[in-house]
C-alpha cells in the first residue's frame, strides 16, 4: 500500500466526509491557538519580511483548512497595525498528498478573499493562496522561503507502513492487529519507532533547508504521555476497529489474512521520543512541547465535568459511538476501502460504532495530542 496514492481524507460536503466530520481536528487547532498566535509574533519580532512565505502542511479539505490561515493573518494584522508598519505581502501554501480534495478549498477561495477585502481591506495583490501537492517528507518549497510553517493532526501519518511488517507474509508479526497492541512483538514495537524516526527527521531537515532563520513552526500531532507505544491512550481507536474487522471475519465476511496484511502508517510519539529527534537533527531549536488530552469525540470539555455534560446534551454513549465512529470514517476510509473493499465499509464501521460506545461506558476516552513550537538556527 502506497500511503501517497491512498491516503486521503472523505471528499467533498456529505455526511461521510472530512468537511462535515472534522471535530476533533478542530477542537485540536483551537487548543493550539494561543501558541500559534504567540509563535507568529515572535516570528515577526526578529524578522519583519516585505514578503512573508506561511505554509499549513496537511491541510485535508473543509472549514479547518482556512481556519488555521484566517487566524495566522489576523494575528499578522493586528501585529502591523500595532508596530504602523505595511502589512507583508503573504505567500500562503497549503500543502497536502496529491490525492487531497484541493478542489473544495480552492472553491471557498473568492468567499475567504472577499472577506479579508471586507474586513482588513487586504487586496489580491496582499495575499496569494495557493495548493502544493506532494509529501512533507521530502521538500516541497525553494529554499530559505518560509518564514511560519504550520501543521495540524498529520505529523502522525507516517510515510508508510514499516516495511519489516510485511517481511513474511505466511508468519504475519502483527497477527489479528491493524496498529500497535499489547498483544504485538517488541519486534512491531521498535519498527513503527524506527519508521517515525525516519520520518520526522526527514520532515525536520526537509524545512530546515526551506525556512528562514529564526523562522518559527508549530505542529500539532497524536501522541502519548506514557513511555509504553502500546498504551491505551494511543493504540484504542486501533485496537477497537481491529477488533470490529475480526469480527466480521469470524462470521466470514472478510477474510483474516486481510487483516493481518493491514497495518496502519501511524505512529502516536511520546514527548521523549519526539524531543530526542528534534534534538538529534539539529536545525531547530524548541521553544515549547505540550501535552493537551481531547476528547474522542470532539467537542466535549477536557475538564472534570464529563457526566454533567453528557447528561446536560443528553448524548448516550451509542450516539457518542455513532459520532466518534463518523470522524474515524471520514480519516480511514481510503485506505480501508483500497484494501478490505468499500462494500464492508457501513458494517464495519457500525460494529466500530457499537466498540466505541461500549468504550465509553467504561472509560473516558481521550487522545493525546502534542503541540510542539519550534525556531530554525542560525
Ligand atoms: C486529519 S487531516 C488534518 C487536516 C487539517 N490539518 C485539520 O487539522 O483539519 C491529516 C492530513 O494530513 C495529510 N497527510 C498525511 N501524510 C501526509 C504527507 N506525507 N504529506 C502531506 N500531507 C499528508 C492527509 O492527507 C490529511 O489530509
Amino acid at each position: 500500500m502506497e500511503v501517497v496514492q491512498v491516503l486521503h481524507m472523505n471528499k467533498g460536503e456529505g455526511e461521510t466526509s472530512y468537511a462535515k466530520n472534522s471535530v476533533v481536528q478542530k477542537k485540536i487547532i483551537s487548543v493550539a491557538t494561543s501558541i500559534i498566535k504567540e509563535e507568529v509574533q515572535k516570528c515577526l519580532e526578529k524578522n519583519y519580511p516585505d514578503s512573508m512565505g506561511i505554509a499549513d502542511l496537511g491541510c485535508s479539505s473543509g472549514p479547518n483548512s482556512l481556519m488555521v490561515i484566517s487566524d495566522l493573518i489576523d494575528t499578522i494584522y493586528a501585529t502591523s497595525n500595532q508596530k504602523e508598519i505595511p502589512l507583508p505581502e503573504l505567500r500562503v501554501s497549503l500543502n497536502d498528498l496529491p490525492g487531497n480534495d484541493f478542489n473544495n478549498i480552492f472553491i471557498s477561495l473568492p468567499e475567504f478573499y472577499n472577506q479579508l477585502k471586507m474586513e482588513k481591506n487586504i487586496g489580491p495583490e496582499g495575499c496569494f493562496i495557493s495548493g502544493v501537492p506532494g509529501s512533507f517528507y521530502g521538500r516541497l518549497f525553494p529554499k530559505k522561503s518560509l518564514h511560519f510553517v504550520h501543521s495540524s493532526s498529520s505529523l502522525h501519518w507516517l510515510s508508510q507502513v514499516p516495511r519489516v511488517l510485511y517481511a513474511n507474509i505466511l508468519k504475519p508479526l502483527n497477527k489479528g492487529k491493524i496498529y500497535i497492541s499489547n498483544s504485538s512483538p517488541r519486534s512491531v514495537l521498535d519498527a513503527y519507532l524506527s519508521q517515525f524516526k525516519r520520518d520526522f527527521s526527514l520532515f525536520m531537515k526537509s524545512r530546515s533547508e526551506e525556512m528562514v532563520v529564526d523562522g518559527h513552526m508549530v505542529l500539532s500531532f497524536m501522541g502519548r504521555l506514557s513511555s509504553d507505544p502500546s498504551s491505551e491512550e494511543s493504540c484504542m481507536q486501533w485496537e477497537l476497529l481491529a477488533q470490529a474487522l475480526m469480527s466480521m471475519a469470524l462470521e466470514g465476511l472478510i477474510e483474516e489474512e486481510k487483516i493481518d496484511s493491514f497495518n496502519a502508517p501511524y505512529y502516536a510519539p511520546s514527548i521523549q521520543e519526539v524531543r530526542s529527534v528534534v534534538e538529534e537533527e539539529g536545525s531547530f531549536t524548541i521553544n515549547c512541547l505540550e501535552a493537551f488530552e481531547i476528547e474522542w469525540d470532539g467537542d466535549a470539555p477536557s475538564n472534570n465535568n464529563f457526566q454533567k455534560y453528557t447528561d446536560k446534551i443528553g448524548k448516550n454513549n451509542f450516539s457518542r459511538g455513532l459520532q466518534v465512529a463518523k470522524t474515524i470514517r471520514a480519516v480511514v476510509e481510503s485506505m480501508l476501502e483500497v484494501h478490505f473493499g468499500r462494500e464492508i465499509m457501513d458494517e464495519l464501521f457500525k460494529r466500530y460504532a457499537e466498540l466505541v460506545g461500549d468504550y465509553f461506558s467504561r472509560t473516558r476516552a481521550k487522545y493525546i495530542d502534542l503541540v510542539i513550537s519550534l525556531t530554525k538556527k542560525g
